[in-house]
């Protein structure tokens, strides 16, 4: 499917955030095969590397960390030329891990609003697009982590902001993953819990990374030049079966 034309110009720029696995990292490579200059953020080196192997610009940088965002957007601009048109805000930490309130919505939200707005502040090119990777969690769903529902369902009210109030510089979505197999959640499919919740995706299984990744870089692209604001359930029907 790498000869799909998204209508992207070759050579643009694109930063993927938490790149090194998962959902990030096929939004990456997806991206690096239509010919954007790509440039991959993650925490973690080792998932890093294999990008990089493939020619795409990597930087290590804790999203939550200001300092460390401005200097890696800024080694992005060097590497690709430029402020990147398109910006992927994807990188969050699992929801099963326990973290203070206030702490996590830092993590999850701050980044996010933090991002974005070091990014318009370096002047976006025109056509700019920024879509967010939220979950059906917190905007069609509760789970039991608290930070976690209201994270997500914060960056959506952020993408909302976005959209209704930057339309002059960039359109924002976001996409609501359901259940998608990552390295997180490696063996779901298996465990009882996820036999019970997959046997109520009428698809009856998990979504694969590309398959977030595809709907991604379609919201971005201009030929969703119309779309803005919009939140996106990639959950194999999961949620209107509730
Ligand atoms: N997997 C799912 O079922 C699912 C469902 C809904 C939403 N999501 C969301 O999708 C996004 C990607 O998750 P995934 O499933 O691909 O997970 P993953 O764990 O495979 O990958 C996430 C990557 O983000 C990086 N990361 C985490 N915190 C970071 C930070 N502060 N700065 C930079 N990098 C950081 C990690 O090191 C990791 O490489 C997350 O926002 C997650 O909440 C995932």
């Amino acid at each position: 499917m790498d000869d799909i034309n998204l209508g992207f110009t070759p050579g643009d720029g694109i930063v993927v955030t938490g790149a090194g696995s998962g959902i990030g990292r096929a939004v990456a490579l997806r991206a690096h095969a239509a010919g954007l200059r790509v440039s991959g953020w993650d925490l973690r080196p080792d998932g890093l590397e294999d990008l990089a192997g493939q020619g795409i610009h990597t930087a290590v940088c804790d999203v939550a960390d200001a300092p460390a965002r401005a200097a890696a957007l800024h080694a992005t601009e060097q590497a690709l030329g430029g402020v990147p048109r398109y910006l992927v805000n994807n990188a969050g930490p699992s929801s099963q891990v326990p973290l203070d309130f206030e702490e996590a919505v830092r993590i999850s939200v701050g980044s996010v609003r933090g991002l974005t707005q070091d990014w318009l502040d370096a002047g976006t090119p025109t056509g700019a697009a920024m879509v967010v990777t939220a979950s059906v969690a917190g905007n069609k769903v509760g789970t039991e982590s608290d930070w976690y529902s209201a994270s997500k369902a914060a960056v959506m009210g952020y993408v909302r902001h976005l959209a209704a109030h930057k339309a002059d510089q960039i359109r924002a979505n976001g996409i609501g993953p359901g259940m998608t197999d990552t390295p997180r959640l490696a063996g779901f499919a298996q465990s009882e819990m996820g036999h019970h919740i997959l046997g109520r995706v009428p698809l009856k299984r998990m979504g694969t990374p590309e398959e977030m990744a595809w709907p991604i870089l379609f919201l971005l692209s201009p030929l969703a030049s119309y779309v803005n604001g919009v939140f996106l359930p990639i959950d194999g029907g999961w949620t209107v079966t509730q």
